[in-house]
């Protein structure tokens, strides 16, 4: 059997305790798997005194990740402490120059300095693998760089961020507020020590810069992608949004266009039976098209220990098997700069808003609408609260300055009283 597989593991939470687990459980499979036996030479984290659940005393302690990640007896080094800079990007580096290859879950640090280090990797003959980084158990790196390397990509889109879509699903299954279920989700340890990398999109912004890199063979651009959170969903558009037939996701979407790449990651609706409309709680899901395959779907676990840690252990395992590929599919050198889309495509909108109840209300609306350029597919109007009538209108295609012109002259009718929301729908 060929010399063992030495790991250095720096970041011993959630994730990192999570492999540890499945080498020190699973040994047997891994070694019958990949030809090798894996091994983890030394660990790393804050504080060396914390009961992690797992013996660590098999293992030499670095205090300093980029030791760890320097060390003679380490091959791998497995970078689970997170964080775009800081410790993350200086034990990598130093890792990469040291001829060590990484293994990483780290989508912040791929999103803001992709390029800089699969040039550095590659300069280096190294590889970094990254699965765990984007939709934690989903094998949508695999599936792209590998399985679907053939396919030129016509669209990437997903749900992922588990603790968004356990908010919009859990508002839409018990009727409480946005801000009743974020505390709920905060309190139960869902969401990230910083919501606002869930709840305002940038996690999963991170995550879809990512895969559009691989996608359409661009540099990743994690400041090209547009983002939205989920911060000004109210109750009533997930209510009147599921009376109009859709559910409202935080949706990425990635697509090259003759505008450019447009990567836009926002709260949208999408019809209620459709695989996404129907995802629910903190699972993802990411849908890619390619002109050969058509359309596939994966659906998973996007979080947690055991998801994420089967995720590093994949990397590992091909990293053990002598599988070997550029970090985003192809060299970096031939990875273009991304252009980004400076408008998005047309398409049909939700608008909710609430109309003073007085004769020709309606009409003032509809003509704002035509006066903009934007057309009507579908309206409803509800029963009047308090002199409030709230009014849904679905639009046909429209471009997002014609709904933008529209808005305006919205806000600006006096017989809206309560402004219009605007959300997108996508076709999925
Ligand atoms: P976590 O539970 O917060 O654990 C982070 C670990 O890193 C802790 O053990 C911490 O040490 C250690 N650490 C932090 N700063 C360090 C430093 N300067 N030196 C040494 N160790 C340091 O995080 P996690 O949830 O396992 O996530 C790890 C990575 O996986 C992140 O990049 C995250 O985005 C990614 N990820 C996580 C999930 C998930 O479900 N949790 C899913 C996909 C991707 P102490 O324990 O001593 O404080
Ligand atoms: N905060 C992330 C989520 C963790 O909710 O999906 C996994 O990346």
């Amino acid at each position: 059997m060929t010399h063992p597989l030495r790991l250095g593991i720096a970041g011993l939470g959630t994730v990192g305790v999570g492999v540890l687990r499945i080498i020190r459980q699973q040994a047997k499979l891994l070694s019958a798997r990949t030809g090798r036996d894996i091994t983890v030479s030394a660990v790393s984290a804050r504080n060396k005194s914390k009961d992690r659940g797992v013996p660590l005393s098999g293992y030499a302690w670095e205090d300093d990740p980029v030791a760890l990640a320097t060390r003679d007896d380490v091959d791998v080094f497995v970078e689970l402490m997170g964080g775009s800079d800081g410790p993350a990007k200086a034990a990598t580096e130093a890792a990469l120059k040291a001829g060590k290859d990484v293994v990483t879950a780290n989508k912040a640090l791929l999103a803001m300095h992709g390029q800089e280090l699969a040039e550095l990797a590659e300069a280096n003959g190294r590889v970094i693998r990254y699965e765990a980084a984007v939709a934690g158990g989903i094998p949508i790196i695999k599936s792209l760089t590998e399985g679907l390397a053939a396919n030129e990509i016509t669209r990437v889109m997903g749900v992922m961020n588990g603790s968004c879509n356990y908010i919009l699903t859990r508002m839409q299954s018990t009727g409480l507020t946005y801000e009743q279920v974020f505390d709920e989700a905060n309190g139960l340890g869902y969401l990230e020590a910083d919501p606002e990398l869930d709840v305002g999109g940038i996690d999963a912004g991170h995550k879809l810069a990512i895969l559009s890199s691989i996608a359409f063979g661009t540099r990743v651009d994690f400041a090209g992608v547009e983002l939205e959170g989920i911060g000004r969903i109210q109750i009533e558009d997930i209510r009147q949004a599921a009376d109009m037939g859709y559910r409202i996701k935080l949706l990425g979407v990635a697509q090259m266009t003759g505008r450019g790449l447009e990567q836009r990651m926002s709260p949208c609706l999408v019809p209620e039976h459709s695989p996404l409309g129907q995802l629910e709680g903190g699972t993802n899901m990411v849908v890619v098209e390619g002109h050969a395959v058509g359309q596939i779907v994966l659906r998973g676990a996007g979080a947690g220990e055991g998801p994420t840690a089967s995720a590093v252990m994949g990397d590992v395992c091909d990293i053990a098997r002598g599988i070997r590929l550029p970090v985003f599919g192809q060299p970096a050198d031939t990875l273009v700069a991304a252009k980004p889309a400076v408008s998005a495509t047309p398409a049909p909108y939700y608008l909710r808003m609430g109309l003073d109840d007085r004769p020709g209300a309606l009409a003032k609306v509809t003509a704002a609408l035509g006066d903009a350029g934007v057309s009507i597919h579908r309206m409803r109007q509800y029963d009047h609260e308090n002199g409030n009538a709230p009014v849904l209108i679905v639009t046909h295609k429209t471009t997002r300055a014609d709904l933008c012109s529209a808005l305006d002259k919205l806000n600006a009718l006096p017989v809206v009283i309560e402004p219009p929301v605007a959300l997108r729908i996508e076709s999925v």
